[in-house]
């Protein structure tokens, strides 16, 4: 009999095993010294939790609302670049599996499987994230395509304009599909389960570009594309255009700082994601659960807030829900699942991440996610260590 998954870890361990080393080290990387990479998770160990009991613990849920979506956990997958290099097909499997637990998916800009690809092979709508391109053209048509495809939400990332620099990524000489070099090649030769999936989906480059996009020098390369293509000149007035172009509920994804939540509720937001990019971008930053609290207190009840970077867990679920989020997404959490095992290993992965959400809330001494305030939580005093220096 297979030994049970009962925590992510389990899932990271087979992930690593199976998929091609420049795949893990993409998903596995923080920019530059990885500080922020790293205390996204640390800084969650820094909250700790108040115990209850004999309070009745039947009949709990977990159950709430993201952008008025109902959800069976406020846990979205958020968008991974090239997830159908994690798996074949990833992103098909992955929103097939978000779509069956009852949680919301989020396709990539850069995602392997095109939009109308994972439209086709699902049932509900799911949400997708865009990055600004300098090609007008091109903006427009994906954005009209995101519409043709019924997507409920427009996630726009803002902290992308330029590429953080990971180190890993430039030595593997990351492209999708990989490279035929001597170093590939032995690679390759030991991860003959993945190899083998791939060998039968014709889906192995960037599906939402190529074809649809003009003068880029290297087709399967994220970094070529980034910096040919991505619009640096991003700024609030191109955020509201993009806003009216799309028309839809719009969630502004990367928001760290107080005063750009208050920007972001001028656009008038339905969302905005409290989020580094999973310490992928700046890195020197503080970690997402960090700068949450104080995010909510300037625009909670204003707009929603939800959270990325750093979730690994339920209990980081249900801290970030009580510090007043009131959505969280996980990449790196299901990544690992869909690379140990497709479908199943995203499924795996949520059920992970709701038994140990359930169990929590219950043990904290609540029955609904939706009544879980600060109270449950105890803060190390450093916590609130960082202050501006005004
Ligand atoms: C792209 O979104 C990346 O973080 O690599």
């Amino acid at each position: 009999m297979a030994t049970p998954i009962t925590e992510i870890e389990d899932l990271k361990r087979i992930y690593k095993r199976r998929v091609p080393k420049m795949f893990y080290d993409y998903c596995e990387s923080g920019s530059w010294t990885e500080q922020t990479f790293r205390e996204n998770t640390t800084d969650f160990d820094k909250i700790r939790l108040r115990q209850r009991v004999a309070v009745d613990m039947d009949d709990r849920s977990t159950a709430t609302k993201m952008i008025g979506e109902d959800v069976t956990m406020p846990v979205g997958l958020a968008p991974v670049g090239m997830t159908g290099m994690q798996h074949a097909d990833g992103e098909i499997l992955a929103a097939q599996a978000a779509e069956e637990f009852g949680v919301p998916f989020t396709l990539s800009t850069m995602s392997i499987c095109s939009i109308e690809d994972v439209a086709k092979h699902t049932k509900k709508p799911f949400w997708f994230q865009l990055y600004v391109m300098r090609d007008e053209e091109f903006l427009e048509n994906v954005i009209r395509r995101a519409t043709e495809a019924g997507c409920s939400a427009m996630v726009l990332t803002l902290d992308l304009q330029i590429l953080g620099q990971r180190h890993k990524d430039i030595k593997n000489g990351l492209s999708a599909p990989p490279k035929p070099t001597l170093k590939n090649m032995l690679n390759l030769s030991t991860k003959w389960g993945w190899g083998m999936d791939m060998l039968k989906t014709q889906r192995r480059s960037f599906g939402n570009i190529v074809g649809h996009a003009k003068g880029v020098g290297d087709m399967s390369s994220l970094s070529s594309w980034t910096a040919e293509q991505f619009d640096p000149r991003l700024d609030w007035e191109k955020v509201k255009k993009i806003r009216d172009m799309w028309g839809g509920k719009l969630i502004l994804k990367g928001i760290l700082d107080a005063d750009d939540a208050r920007a972001a509720l001028d656009v008038g937001a339905d969302a905005i994601i409290v989020s580094n990019h999973g310490g992928r971008q700046l890195d020197g930053a503080l970690s997402a659960i960090r700068v949450l609290p104080e995010i909510v207190d300037a625009v909670g009840g204003q707009t929603e807030i939800h959270m990325d970077s750093g979730i690994r867990s339920g209990q980081d679920v249900l801290k970030a829900m009580a510090l007043g989020a009131d959505g969280t997404y996980i990449g790196r959490a299901f990544i690992y699942g869909l690379g140990a095992k497709g479908k199943q290993g995203v499924t795996d992965a949520l059920n992970v991440i709701h038994k140990e959400l359930d169990t929590t809330m219950a043990l904290c001494g609540h029955r609904k996610l939706t009544e879980v305030g600060r109270d449950i939580l105890l803060l190390d005093d450093e916590f609130n260590r960082y202050r501006r220096n005004i």
